[in-house]
């Protein structure tokens, strides 16, 4: 064997028992602030698609704990939770959220939440034509409830609360 291959190997091997060992990316739930404004039907949905990588409820598969599947999997969950997390609800401001709610149609309406990777092996979290009816309707609609969500004078320029009774 040519000697650069033989240290390509042995850089390689080193490099997966490093990722194996380090703790990054890391696999946490941080607690749970918010419930997203939705009835019980859209949550039960939005729980069995979405809540792995958009919540901090992730169910962290056994293989999570595993490179080369550690790294593909942590980091969808860390970047689906930056994009969007049921479970900060609370932090978004009304407009974010009705952002956010619009993303949200517009990704299930295309088919392209869940991640395709993530249905190959979760074969529950494929959504029927009803779930994903029942989304796009819900996210459409603006989520339809207030609750979980920052009343909505605060912090709004303009929106100064009347005298107290
Ligand atoms: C396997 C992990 C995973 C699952 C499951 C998943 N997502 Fe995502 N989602 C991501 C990642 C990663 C991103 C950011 C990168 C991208 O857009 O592809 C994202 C981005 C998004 C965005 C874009 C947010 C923005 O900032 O514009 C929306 C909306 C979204 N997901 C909705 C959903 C919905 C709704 C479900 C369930 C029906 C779902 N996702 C299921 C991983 C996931």
């Amino acid at each position: 064997m040519r000697r650069w291959i033989k240290v390509l190997l042995v850089v390689l091997g080193a490099l997966l028992v490093l990722g194996q060992v380090l703790p990054f990316p890391r696999a946490e739930n941080p607690p749970v602030e918010a419930e997203v404004p939705a009835p019980p039907q859209v949550r039960a949905v939005l729980r069995a698609a979405c809540y792995d990588c958009h919540s901090n409820e992730t169910a962290w598969p056994w293989y999570s704990g595993v490179v080369p599947a550690k790294w593909l999997v942590r980091n969808h969950v860390r970047e689906g939770r930056e994009h969007l997390n049921f479970s900060t609800w609370n932090r978004y401001s009304a407009d974010r959220a009705a952002h956010l709610l619009e993303e949200v149609a517009e990704e299930v309406e295309k088919g392209s939440m869940p991640l395709r990777s993530y249905l190959l092996l979760h074969h529950e979290a494929r959504l029927s034509p009803e779930a994903r009816r029942l989304l796009v309707d819900w996210a459409r609609a603006g989520g339809g409830g207030e609750e979980g969500r920052r009343p909505r004078e605060e912090g709004r320029e303009g929106e100064a609360p009347g005298p107290l009774p």
